[in-house]
């Protein structure tokens, strides 16, 4: 990919990123709702970010055929989960960071009482979002029985993913791992699967599911999303050494601070760098094997090896 290349694509992934946080506030709670946990929730999820989750929904619900709009609440619910991990994630009890998505962390505007219900509302609204798919139930055409076959299932990929067999499962390995004299990297591996490739995994699985796909491309995405996930989260180990705090905006060095083995401290910068593209290049081949227009999704990932937020 050339600069000009790359400077298009990047005004691609924007522009649906601009998309996706129009759509999320018509799912967000009311700004005159009264409460400091609503005002908490909304600052959290508006404070920006890439909206890579959404995005991948979206791409995959395409991909696999899905041209209505029962993704959207899928989507609003996929970034609700996100959002409330990074609240909690931020947390003085977890990695004690104070800024997040270029502004100051949730806890340290509105105290960490609010901060931790804003990320259980979070959660819970979640939930409340995503059963908006069995709402106007005619709309995409579907049958009522297969809008319930599918709704149920893509909520219950939800909440496994995100769940203790899913991100908070890898958050809870994350605190443990902190405490440990060594970490393997097949346990890093398994850290790194869980809290950042779970809910990778839930919205590429999501998309193809909403969009009825089988079971077998179901599968297939939902490797291919293990793959970008883990390769995420070894980039954000890399630019947690090695980024721009104005860019990424959140603090360089906290994974030294709070003694975290990543794939950097045990294999070193250039290996993790060459993991990424690896693991990449994986997601990139399943991609490739599967029927229908996957560029923009191949394009994504091939980004995201480079970025620098
Ligand atoms: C940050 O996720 C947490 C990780 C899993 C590494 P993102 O890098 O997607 O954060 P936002 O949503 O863009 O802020
Ligand atoms: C967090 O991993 C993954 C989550 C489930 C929130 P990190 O702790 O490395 O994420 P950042 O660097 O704070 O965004
Ligand atoms: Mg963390
Ligand atoms: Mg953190
Ligand atoms: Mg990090």
């Amino acid at each position: 990919m050339d600069e000009q290349e790359r400077q298009a694509l990047e005004k691609e992934i924007e522009q649906k990123a601009l998309e996706i946080e129009e759509a999320l506030r018509r799912y967000l709670p009311e700004e005159d709702c009264p409460g400091r946990v609503p005002e908490a929730m909304r600052y959290s999820i508006l404070a920006g970010g890439k909206r890579l989750r959404p995005m991948l929904m979206r791409e995959t619900y395409r991909l696999c055929g899905g041209t209505g709009e029962s993704v959207m609440p899928f989507m609003a619910a996929i970034e609700m989960i996100h959002t409330y991990s990074l609240v909690h994630d931020d947390l003085p009890a977890m990695d004690n960071d104070e800024y997040r998505r270029g502004r100051k962390t949730t806890h340290v505007v509105y105290g960490e009482g609010t901060a931790v219900l804003a990320g259980d509302a979070l959660l819970n609204y979640a939930f409340e979002t995503a059963l908006k798919v069995f709402d106007n139930c005619e709309v995409d055409g579907i049958p009522l029985t297969e809008r319930y076959r599918v709704g149920i299932r893509a909520l219950s990929i939800l909440a496994r993913k995100a769940g203790i067999y899913g991100m908070i499962g890898g958050q809870d390995a994350d605190l443990e791992a902190e405490k440990a004299e060594e970490v393997s990297l097949s346990r890093l591996l398994f850290i790194h699967e869980h809290k950042t490739a779970a809910l990778i995994e839930a919205s590429m699985m999501i998309g193809a599911v909403l969009a009825g796909a089988d079971e077998k491309t179901v599968e297939a995405l939902e490797e291919c999303a293990s793959h970008i996930g883990i390769a995420f989260q070894i980039q954000d180990d890399i630019l947690d050494v090695s980024g721009d705090e104005a860019a990424l905006g959140k603090p360089v060095g906290s994974d030294a601070r709070n003694h975290k083995q990543t794939y950097v401290t045990l294999s070193g910068l250039e290996k993790a760098v060459q993991e990424v593209e690896e693991r990449s290049q994986r997601a990139l081949d399943i991609l490739k094997g599967l029927p229908g227009d996957s560029s923009f999704l191949q394009k994504l990932t091939e980004y995201l090896i480079h970025r620098n937020k």
